[in-house]
This record gives C-alpha cells, structure tokens and sequence, in this order.
C-alpha cells in the first residue's frame, strides 16, 4: 500500500505479521529487553522489514538504533522512515542523493479517541473536518499525516515539531499539503523559512496511510 504513494526509487517493505525468521542485533535487542511483547515483535519486525528494504538497495544489513528523540539511525547517506500498527508494519529508506526527507505513516482507519482531535488540530483543520467528504476518518487521517511530517522533518532538521506547528490540507484526489511554522528558527540544511510539504494519503485495508519523500539530495556534511 505504501509504495503507491512513494517515488519508485524508495525501497518499501511492509509486513502484516511477525515472521518467525525476524531477528535483532544484540544492541537492538538490549532495547526491548523489558518490552511487553507486543513493542518486542513490532520493533522486531519493523527492523526485518527495514533490513529487506537494505537489501533491496543494495547494501549490507546494520543495525537499526534509535537517537535521543527516537528516530531511526541509517547507514551514511541513506533516509528512511518506519511505521507500526496493529497488523501492519513497514519500512521505507532511499539513498540520500534522491531523496531529503522521508516519513510515513500507518495508523487504524478509525476515528480518533475523544479529546484527541482537539489536541491535534488546528482551527482550520477542525474546521474543514467537519465539512469534510463523508466515509473517511479524515481526524485519523490528519493525526497520521502530522505523524509523517514529523518523522520527515526531525531526521533532517533535528527539531522537534508540535502537532499544532503544522497546517494540514488535504485533498480528496490522496494528496495533502503541510504547512510548517516551527516556533524556533530551524538549525536545518536549508535554514531560512520552513517549506512546505507535500505527501500523499490511502485509506484500504481498514488502514489509513500517509507518506512525504521531499526530492533533492542531503549532502554528506548535512547527513545527520
Ligand atoms: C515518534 C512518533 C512520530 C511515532 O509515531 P506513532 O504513530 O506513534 O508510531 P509509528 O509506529 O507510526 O512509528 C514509530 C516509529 O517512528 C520512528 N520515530 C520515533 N521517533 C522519531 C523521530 N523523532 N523522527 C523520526 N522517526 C521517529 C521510530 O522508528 C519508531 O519505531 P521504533 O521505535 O520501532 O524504531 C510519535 O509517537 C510522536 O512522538 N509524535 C509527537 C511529535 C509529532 O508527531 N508532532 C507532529 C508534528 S506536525
């Protein structure tokens, strides 16, 4: 499903169960050590996925640790993003000469629990929801497009971003934009004003999916 909405040169893997086969590096799996079983087989499964798509471009597997703030480290000049959720997990990396930015997301096509919309969204996003094509949990779709802004955005800036630091659009035809407007001035490769972003966004399957790969190359000075 995920690759539909990514470019051709991404490598995606997904998976809708826990392959027996599926194995951790030592310094993954002093990572879950304590987990509940159900963090154990996602973190294990994401990194299989992961390590095919490795695979996929050509290169060796490595471990897949996490940085301070959680975000997946790669081999040298390669992006990539992972998502998990219940039945569902993948993995998608491209070299970082095709590609700056890269997050994606799946999450359950239901709608969100109480509460949370309203402390994701902002007025115009609410707004627009509630007049909104009929038959699509476009709150879920909306907390899982800022889900994948984030995980593109960090990686390359090293910034967090808060759910209300991002005005989602989206339109009917599976494509929606964001607009950034992060309180501190970006430390990014770009720097100057936050771009926008554009992604691209699937309901089947009972999942709902949203994807950003932002085109251009991360140099290897900028990699983080
Ligand atoms: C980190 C976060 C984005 C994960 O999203 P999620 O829907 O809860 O979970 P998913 O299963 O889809 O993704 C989990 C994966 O995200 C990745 N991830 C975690 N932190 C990350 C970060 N800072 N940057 C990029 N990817 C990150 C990890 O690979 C993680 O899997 P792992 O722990 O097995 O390695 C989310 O929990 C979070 O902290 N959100 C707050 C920030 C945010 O979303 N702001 C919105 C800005 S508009």
């Amino acid at each position: 499903m995920l690759s539909r909405l990514l470019p051709g040169g991404v490598a995606v893997v997904e998976c809708r169960s826990d392959p027996p086969q599926a194995e951790l590096y030592p310094q993954e799996a002093a990572l879950v050590r304590n987990a509940v079983e159900k963090r154990r087989k996602e973190f294990t499964t994401v990194r299989h996925c992961a390590r095919r798509a490795l695979s996929r471009l050509g290169l060796p597997h490595a471990p897949v640790l996490p940085d301070r703030h959680g975000a997946p480290c790669w081999p040298p000049m390669l992006v990539g993003s992972l998502t998990h959720c219940d039945g569902y997990r993948a993995a998608a990396l491209a070299h970082a000469t095709e590609l700056r930015m890269l997050g994606i997301d799946a999450e359950p096509h239901v709608p969100l629990p109480d509460g949370v919309l309203d402390a994701i969204a902002r007025p115009a996003e609410r707004s627009w929801i509630r007049s909104a094509p009929p038959g699509t949990h476009w709150d879920r779709l909306l907390f899982s497009a800022k889900e994948s802004v984030y995980k593109a955005w960090y990686p390359y800036t090293g910034q967090r971003l808060e759910f209300t630091e991002a005005e989602v659009r989206f339109h009917p035809s599976g494509v929606f934009t964001a607009r950034l407007m992060p309180r501190r001035s970006a430390p990014a490769p770009d720097r100057g004003q936050a771009p926008d972003l554009s992604g691209r966004w699937l309901v089947g399957d009972g999942l709902a999916f949203t994807a950003i790969a932002v085109a251009g190359s991360v140099d290897a000075q900028q990699a983080p």
